[in-house]
């Protein structure tokens, strides 16, 4: 059997996904543990962090849920704190609690407005400030920020999660420039259409997903386990050298 470590290997890791409870986080949870990580995972709703824990223990590796909105300014150290204590460490990050809203700018009162923000962004600032001490006092980890091909380029009815989703993409640069010499890495992916609940009502709507289908070359919509590799790429060791990039998981949709 060869003795050399894979640079993609999570053995021995431990990440943290907020919005692990499904979607998304949830495959990035397992795809984690698959690589050999141990798992926290944060959402507000239980009986979906005990499936996403379920999957994980089923991948052969430890997990826990926080139950906990992010929001809230007590649960990003909480949440840091629970796998500190859990695993002895903290590696990876995922910020990938996401909330989506549509409508006019003119019919969106300021407070919903504003919870796109604080959900996506205000969410990604917590807990990367949460996970600051730790991360330099051990001179590495990594985070990896869930942007949105939304961030790049804008459609109608969507200002403020379009807002949100470039201020995460600049939010990763910064923070990039000033963790690199900490020896933490900070990336984004901003993923096009895939399947989740979040996307569930434009993937029925026959009209507006026609028109998406029309702009993605690879011809299908991601599907969440299309996210998995990239996010195990960017956790790993194997993406040392990449240093606040959004790498986009879209289909090509932004290039076509
Ligand atoms: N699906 C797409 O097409 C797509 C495209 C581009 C980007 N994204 C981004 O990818 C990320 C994941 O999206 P998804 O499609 O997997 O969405 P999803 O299926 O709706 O899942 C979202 C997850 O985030 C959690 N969450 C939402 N608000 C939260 C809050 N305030 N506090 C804690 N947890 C919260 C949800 O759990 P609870 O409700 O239990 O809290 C759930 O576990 C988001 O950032 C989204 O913007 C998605």
């Amino acid at each position: 059997m060869s003795d050399v470590v894979s640079p993609f290997d999570l053995s021995g890791k431990a990440a943290l996904v907020t919005g692990g409870g499904r979607g998304l986080g949830r495959a990035m949870a397992v795809g984690f543990a698959q690589a050999g990580a141990d798992v926290i995972v944060v959402a507000r709703r239980e009986d979906d962090l005990a499936e996403t824990v379920r999957l994980v223990n089923a991948a052969g590796r430890e997990a826990h849920a926080v139950a906990g909105d992010v929001t809230d300014p007590a649960v990003a150290p909480h949440a840091v704190e629970a796998c500190v204590r859990e695993f002895g460490r903290i590696d990876i990050l995922v910020n990938n609690a996401g909330l989506l809203t549509v409508g006019p700018i003119e019919e969106t009162p300021a407070e919903d407005w504003l919870k796109v923000l604080d959900v996506n962004l205000m969410g990604t600032y917590r807990f990367c400030a949460a996970v600051a001490k730790a991360f330099k006092q051990q001179g590495s980890g990594k985070v990896v920020n869930i942007a949105s091909v939304l961030g790049t380029f804008g459609v109608g009815d969507a200002t403020a999660y379009c807002t949100a989703k470039a201020g995460v993409m600049g939010f990763t640069r910064s923070l990039a420039v000033e963790w690199a010499p900490h020896g933490i890495g900070v990336n984004a992916i901003a993923p096009g259409l895939f399947d989740t609940d979040m996307s569930a009502g434009v993937i029925a709507n026959q009209d507006a997903y026609t028109m998406i289908m029309a702009g993605i070359p690879r011809g299908r919509h991601g599907r969440p386990e299309d996210l998995v590799g990239t996010a195990v790429y960017l956790a790993s060791a194997a993406s040392d050298h990449v240093i606040g990039q959004v790498v986009h998981v879209d289909g090509g949709a932004t290039i076509a």
